[in-house]
């Protein structure tokens, strides 16, 4: 029962439950040389906490981030990094109802046909929200790689959420104000809309979706190894491991469907004795290879399963229809703490295919 394993030559494991001991992760080929102090790390996982109690679960973890193994000095030695978080802050007593009344919109019900009954349902387990904390640690040392060796930048934040749109607004808008608001949205404008989408579900006992974007600038020409190994096929499968994804898209996305070769095409043209495209509705990617230009992926989140509304289930003890009303703790809406999450899994799979195109070496010499 293996899948807990992602990347070929940066390599990532998840491990950990919602209520268990721990989450966290092991980072195997990471060069050595690479400065990474656990404040490196902390600062990501901060960015993943609920950012207000109003719009966020209230479960507070604290989510103070160990790095066991790998680093010596100050730097990465090229063994594995091992990277947790203690679980504390734990009421599992809330989730004594999900064991024989499974969630709608949850994987309850189908874990414990899967694992015949023995995983450990409480809080979600393995399908909680929370193992993405780990996701976000082995993140953070991919964001590091990338940034000092290639000068890549993510920037992710909330595009829309409960169908409120951001309007108009740059990538400098967006990096400027997306961690400055609760939300994570690009403006505060659009926040300020969002917020209230999120607390009016609330207010109802209910919760809503949205979309986060991500962008990755500075990627060079050439990462993804077609066919089966293309960049694009591997962001994607990142982004839909993310617990409540359902949709993901690169630039114009499902719009091209819509459009003419000669609208979707993105010319090319030479800039500074460069081959640039004009416009990027490829979202970077073409043919499974980055093309230079800004990665663009945008990935559609389902309104959060857990609900105080009542809803159907069934009794699994004597097959008995039954109503269920989510108490515990959940956010209404996973999309502002996602957005660290999507930058996570977005910088772990282009850290891994610059390794794989040779971008990166295996050792960084000191001042690399
Ligand atoms: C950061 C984050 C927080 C989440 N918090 C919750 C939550 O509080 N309650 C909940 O029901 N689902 C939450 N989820 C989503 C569930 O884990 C997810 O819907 C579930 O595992 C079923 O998987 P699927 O939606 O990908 O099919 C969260 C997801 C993320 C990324």
């Amino acid at each position: 029962m293996r899948g807990n394993i992602i990347g070929e030559r940066f390599i990532v494991l998840s491990f950990g439950e919602s209520h268990g001991r721990c989450v966290g992760a092991v980072v195997d080929g990471c060069p050595a040389g690479l400065s990474l102090r656990e404040e490196d790390v902390q600062r990501e996982l901060d960015l993943r906490r609920p950012s207000s109690p109003l719009i966020s679960t209230e479960r507070s973890e604290e989510d103070v981030v160990e790095i066991l193994s790998g680093v010596f000095e100050g730097y990465t030695t090229g063994a594995p990094i091992c990277m947790l978080t203690w679980n504390r802050d734990v009421r599992s007593e809330d989730y004594a109802e999900i064991r024989y009344k499974p969630r709608p919109g949850h994987a309850d019900y189908y874990a414990h046909v899967k694992y015949g009954g023995f995983h450990d349902y409480r809080g979600g387990g393995r399908f909680s929200g929370r193992i993405t904390a780990g996701f976000v640690m082995a993140g953070a040392v991919a964001k590091k790689l990338l940034r000092d060796v290639l000068g890549i930048r993510i920037i992710g934040y909330s595009l829309e959420i409960g169908g409120v749109r951001a309007g108009e607004f740059t990538l400098e808008d967006a990096e400027r104000n997306r961690y400055g608001n609760d939300v994570r949205a690009p403006t505060l404008e659009a926040a300020e809309r969002m917020r209230e989408r999120i607390l009016e579900a609330r207010e109802r006992g209910d919760s809503v979706g949205g979309i986060v974007e991500c962008v990755a600038v500075n990627v060079p020409i050439g990462l993804g190894e077609p066919v089966f190994d293309a960049l694009d096929a591997d962001l994607a499968k990142a982004m839909m491991a993310i617990p409540g994804a359902r949709g993901v898209e690169f630039g114009a996305g499902f719009a091209a469907a819509r459009m003419t070769g000669s609208q979707h095409n993105d010319p090319l043209i030479v800039r500074n004795g460069r081959i640039i495209s004009e416009k990027n509705d490829a979202g970077g990617v073409i043919g499974g290879l980055s093309t230079g230009m800004p990665i663009i992926v945008r990935v559609a989140f389902k309104p959060t399963s857990s609900i105080p509304l009542e809803q159907k289930t069934v009794d699994l003890r004597d097959l008995s229809e039954a109503g269920l009303r989510m108490r515990g703790r959940h956010d209404p809406c996973i999309v502002p703490r996602a957005v660290v999450v999507v930058e996570a899994m977005m910088a772990i799979v282009l850290a891994d295919h610059a390794i794989r195109a040779g971008f990166i070496p295996p050792v960084l010499r000191r001042g690399d």
